[in-house]
C-alpha cells in the first residue's frame, strides 16, 4: 500500500513558497517520520519537483537511495485534512554515509512548499541527525545554495557552522556553502 501519496503541491515561484503558518497559532502539525520505501517513489519525485527548481534528483537516483545500505531516505507524513485519504508525504531527507567515516552527509532535505515554515524541516533534520548518530557518526555535513535563505536559516539556528565554500557547485553556477555540526 502506498501511504506516501503525492499531495497536490505546486511551486509558486522560483524560490520556496510563502510559509503557511498556523493562523490560529495553535501548535504545529506533528509529522510521522519513517524510512521511505519503494512505494513512496512517486510521492518523493513529486516532492523533488515541487521543492527544487534546479539540481533535482532523478527517479533512478531516488530509487538507488531507497535501496542503498549506506543511505537513509526519511519521509515525513501528515494526515490529510480529509482523514480517509490517509497520510500524505510532505517532506523528505536523505542521509549518506561512507564506509570508515564517522562523518555523515545530508544529501537532501525538502518540505512541500505549501507546508513550509511549520517546523517540518526542523523535525526532518532532527530525525536525520538521530539516524546518523545511530549509525555511529559524530558529525553531519551538508551543502546549501548560497541564496537559499530558508535552508541557511534552518541550519544556522540549529548550530551548523559554515566551514567551506564551493564555487559554481550547482547547475546554474551558484556556489554552495558547506556546513557542519557535531552530533
Ligand atoms: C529548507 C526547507 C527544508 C525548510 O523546511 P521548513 O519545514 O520550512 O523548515 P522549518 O519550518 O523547520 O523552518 C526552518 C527555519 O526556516 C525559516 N523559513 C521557513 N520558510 C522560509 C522562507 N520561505 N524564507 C525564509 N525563512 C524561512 C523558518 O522561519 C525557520 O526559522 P526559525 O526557526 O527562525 O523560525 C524548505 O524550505 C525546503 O524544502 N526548501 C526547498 C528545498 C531546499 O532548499 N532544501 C534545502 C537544500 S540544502
Amino acid at each position: 500500500m502506498n501511504d506516501g501519496r503525492a499531495e497536490q503541491i505546486q511551486r509558486d515561484g522560483p524560490g520556496v513558497s510563502a510559509p503557511l503558518r498556523d493562523p490560529r497559532g495553535e501548535g504545529l502539525p506533528e509529522p510521522v517520520i519513517r524510512t521511505a520505501c519503494h512505494d513512496d517513489l512517486d510521492a518523493l519525485i513529486a516532492l523533488e519537483h515541487a521543492a527544487f527548481a534546479t539540481d533535482r534528483a532523478e527517479r533512478r537516483a531516488i530509487r538507488h537511495a531507497i535501496r542503498s545500505p549506506s543511505m537513509d531516505v526519511l519521509a515525513a507524513l501528515l494526515e490529510a485534512p480529509n482523514g480517509d485519504l490517509g497520510p500524505v508525504l510532505v517532506g523528505a531527507a536523505v542521509l549518506e554515509r561512507r564506509r570508515g567515516s564517522r562523518i555523515a552527509r545530508l544529501a537532501s532535505i525538502a518540505v512541500a512548499p505549501n507546508r513550509g515554515g511549520l517546523g517540518i524541516g526542523g523535525r526532518l533534520l532532527d530525525a536525520a541527525e538521530a539516524r546518523a548518530r545511530a549509525h555511529g557518526c559524530d558529525r553531519l555535513r551538508l551543502e546549501v545554495r548560497a541564496d537559499n535563505g530558508a535552508g541557511i536559516r534552518l541550519y544556522e539556528r540549529r548550530g551548523y557552522t559554515r566551514f567551506a565554500v564551493r564555487p559554481a557547485y550547482y547547475e546554474d553556477g551558484m556556489e554552495a556553502w558547506r556546513y557542519e555540526r557535531g552530533l
